[in-house]
């Protein structure tokens, strides 16, 4: 197996380019099962869970050509309406599958995700959706087996809580729907706006897009038209390099990125004494003179997203004081924080709440495993700042959502080696 041999005590310097957003790009491929011919999609992320998308289109019948950045897919063949265990294991996002099918097809079975490192979550808010828009849900041997064989029907859909997939699950259900589909409380990341505003530019009749409340007009099962469309920068990958250059106090630039998806995140670390200077497509962040603690919520978009929490803790460590860290989307996201602590951190957790005293200067590199693909970040950073070598193990978590990771890093002066065990 491969892992990442990082040397301690490191300053960043320079510019990292930003890929497309992985988050925006999955429900995109997904929503192509809505389109009536070949999709051409620029600005792809080259990441794992993007392959695992295509496996799994392509498993189902899809065709399509793919540069490293870009992709031309036609999914007018798909003859299989099954995603199967083996592949929805893989990665949760595979959901995002249900609705479009559904949607097009009147049936599907999708196997349920399960469990996973980041906490239960279910998709008992998707699957409710689909229902009151008149589709029989059973849930047999692991799957969920979906049929509406007079179609989905629109309907009036309150969501309980904000959930991202779940929102984009049910915009692509309601694009071929009959009648007209209202979601109350749904979600707006820049990822579902960018759903929304493809699927407009297809032909789709949506409004209230990027605000919770959407409404729906289905085509009644006609195909959309897709335009051409490059996806929207990452901005959790641009968050990280800027907690990487805030950890370490040092200047970067993040380009290609559009700043007005981070604001939350910009002023957390305006707060710990950084400074930022934005342009539309570029974010520098300047050294602190005393990095000061810092208290996090994290919520929905536009509030401070989930993930960032982990590379958060990593740069409150360095921190002057004691911060504080709640993390009220996810149980159970916490898994960098016994691994920060193997590596000298003072973290005290007490349910959903982290209290980070901060100990700069005091890690000390050791080998360390990463549990998903944020926390495993935060042990990049953590590792940048340490006084020794840092080996961080199980780094397929951060091949799924980060691309050139080593290259990026590279080029902005860390000394970062991927190597096999
Ligand atoms: C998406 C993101 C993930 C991010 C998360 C929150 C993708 C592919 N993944 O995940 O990176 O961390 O949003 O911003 O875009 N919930 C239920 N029932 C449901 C659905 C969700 O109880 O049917 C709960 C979840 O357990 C969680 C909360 O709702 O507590 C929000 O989850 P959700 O927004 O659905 O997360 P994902 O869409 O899976």
């Amino acid at each position: 197996m491969q892992y990442l041999e990082i040397k301690p005590n490191q300053k960043l310097s320079g510019e990292v380019r930003v890929s497309g957003a992985k988050n925006a790009a999955l429900p995109l491929l997904a929503s192509t099962i809505l389109s009536s011919s070949t999709v051409n999609i620029g600005n792809l992320p080259n990441v794992v869970d993007i392959n695992t998308l295509l496996k799994l289109l392509e498993m189902l019948g899809s065709k399509f050509e793919k540069k490293t950045h870009h992709i031309e897919i036609n999914t007018t063949s798909i003859n299989e309406t099954k995603a199967t265990y083996d592949i929805v294991k893989t990665m949760r996002a595979s959901i995002l599958v249900l609705g479009p099918l559904l949607s097009r097809f009147g049936h599907c079975e999708v196997s349920l995700p399960g469990g996973c490192a980041i906490g239960q979550r279910p998709v008992d808010l998707h699957l409710k959706a689909l229902e009151q828009m008149g589709a029989n849900i059973e849930i047999k041997n692991g799957y969920i087996l979906a049929t509406a064989p007079n179609g989905l029907q629109g309907a009036t859909i309150v969501f309980d809580k904000v959930t991202v997939t779940g929102s984009e699950n049910i915009i692509m259900a309601a694009a071929l729907a009959h009648g007209e589909t209202t979601i109350i409380n749904a979600a707006k990341e820049p990822e579902v706006v960018q759903l929304c505003e493809v699927l407009k530019d297809a032909g789709l009749d949506i409004s209230g897009i990027g605000t919770d409340t959407l409404k729906i007009v289905g085509t009644r099962q006609k195909l959309l038209e897709f335009k051409k469309f490059d996806v929207i920068p990452d901005r959790i990958e641009a968050g990280t390099y800027l907690c990487a250059a805030a950890a370490t106090n040092s200047e970067i630039t993040i380009t290609h990125v559009n700043p007005s998806h981070l604001d939350s995140v910009l002023a957390k670390f305006e707060e710990m004494g950084f400074g930022i200077k934005s342009t539309e497509s570029t974010i520098t962040i300047l050294p602190a003179q005393e990095i000061k603690p810092v208290n996090i919520t994290t919520t929905e978009y536009p509030g401070f997203p989930t993930d960032m929490q982990a590379q958060f803790m990593a740069v409150a460590i360095c921190a002057n004081g004691t911060s504080i860290i709640d993390e009220k989307l996810f149980e159970n996201r916490f898994m960098h924080v016994s691994e920060l602590i193997r590596m000298g951190a003072n973290i005290h957790l007490n349910g959903t709440v982290a209290t980070i005293t901060g100990t700069p200067n005091k890690l000390t590199g050791t080998d360390v495993m990463a549990t998903d693909l944020r926390a495993s970040s935060a042990l990049i950073i953590a590792a940048l700042v340490s006084n020794s070598t840092t080996n961080v193990h199980r780094i397929y978590h951060l091949d799924r959502g980060y691309e050139k990771l080593e290259e990026k890093f590279g080029n902005i002066g860390a000394n970062i080696l991927r190597k096999s065990e």
